[in-house]
């Protein structure tokens, strides 16, 4: 497939100064080799802490730590040449105070590489985004449905409707003037995230939200079908590598079963070739 983006590294003015115009492509990557592969067609990746779910199977984000993000901000820091990466602050890392939220956004700029840093809130996070930015850590805010607080909502409902639409539309507002570089709308209802994204300065970035956003981003393993059940709806499949995955292994136990592999050409004769380190 051929692509027409530039190979400058993106930084975080190029970002910003999308809104309204170019749309902002984004997919999350955990691993080097997928951080590769989505570099040349994304303009930001995100380590998010959905890498709990998705790689740890763990049954919530609630669990992922600094050093698991950490660990992961670093593989895939050596897959990118262009995307500008953000990684997720997990849950527990940022909340007791405006300290201690900037040490472990420092730790996590200085130890991944990363760009900036995504945290979950609006309103009462507005403080703590301040005091990050003033001190040289650009934040991606994330607003809506914010899945470290998934036990205040009783599951990952769609936000927005009623009276709640007022709320979230004040912590966008909130996060854009404490200096948030963009801003994460999950799972709100489309005309409040179209409402939000003409009012607010920053780019928004959509997940289950709106066309309209400034940007889109989505789980990599969610495109790509690697899972066969749990399907959100905002989610669109452009693969469907679980299933084919599950093909392959099963055609590898009847090989191993039956005896067809390995085959003749996957064994070694004891002459010495030279070259031959396969
Ligand atoms: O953790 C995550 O992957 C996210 C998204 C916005 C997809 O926060």
């Amino acid at each position: 497939m051929s692509v027409a983006v530039e190979t400058k590294a993106l930084t975080l003015p190029d970002i910003v100064a999308r809104k309204g115009k170019d749309r902002i492509v984004c997919l999350t990557a955990y691993t080097t080799p997928v951080a590769q592969l989505v570099d040349r067609h994304c303009d930001v990746v995100l380590v998010g802490d959905s890498v709990g779910m998705v790689l740890h199977g763990l049954p919530s984000t609630l669990s992922v730590t600094l050093d698991m993000m950490i660990m992961h901000g670093k593989a895939v820091r050596r897959g990118l040449e262009r995307a500008m990466m953000v990684v997720d602050m997990p849950f527990g890392s940022y909340e007791g105070s405006r300290e201690q939220a900037f040490r472990n956004a420092a730790r996590l700029m200085a130890e991944t590489g990363c760009a900036a840093v995504k945290l979950e809130g609006g309103e009462t996070m507005a403080e703590t985004i301040r005091f990050l930015t003033a001190r040289g850590i650009p934040v991606m805010a994330h607003v809506g449905l914010t899945p470290q607080s998934v036990n205040v909502f009783g599951g990952y409902k769609v936000q927005g409707r009623g009276g709640d639409a007022d709320r979230i539309f004040r912590d966008a507002i909130a996060v854009a003037e404490a200096g948030a570089f963009a801003v994460v709308l999950e799972k709100v209802t489309e005309p409040l995230a179209r409402r939000i994204t003409e009012e607010v300065t920053i780019p928004t970035i959509g997940i289950g939200a709106s066309a309209a956003c400034d940007g889109q981003i989505l789980v990599v393993d969610d495109i790509l079908g690697k899972f066969t059940g749990f399907r959100p709806k905002f989610v669109k499949r452009y693969a469907e590598l679980g299933s084919e995955a599950e093909t392959a292994i099963a055609a590898y136990a009847a090989d191993v079963r039956e005896g067809r592999f390995p085959a003749a050409e996957h064994v070694f004769d004891d002459t010495h070739k030279a070259g031959d380190i396969a």
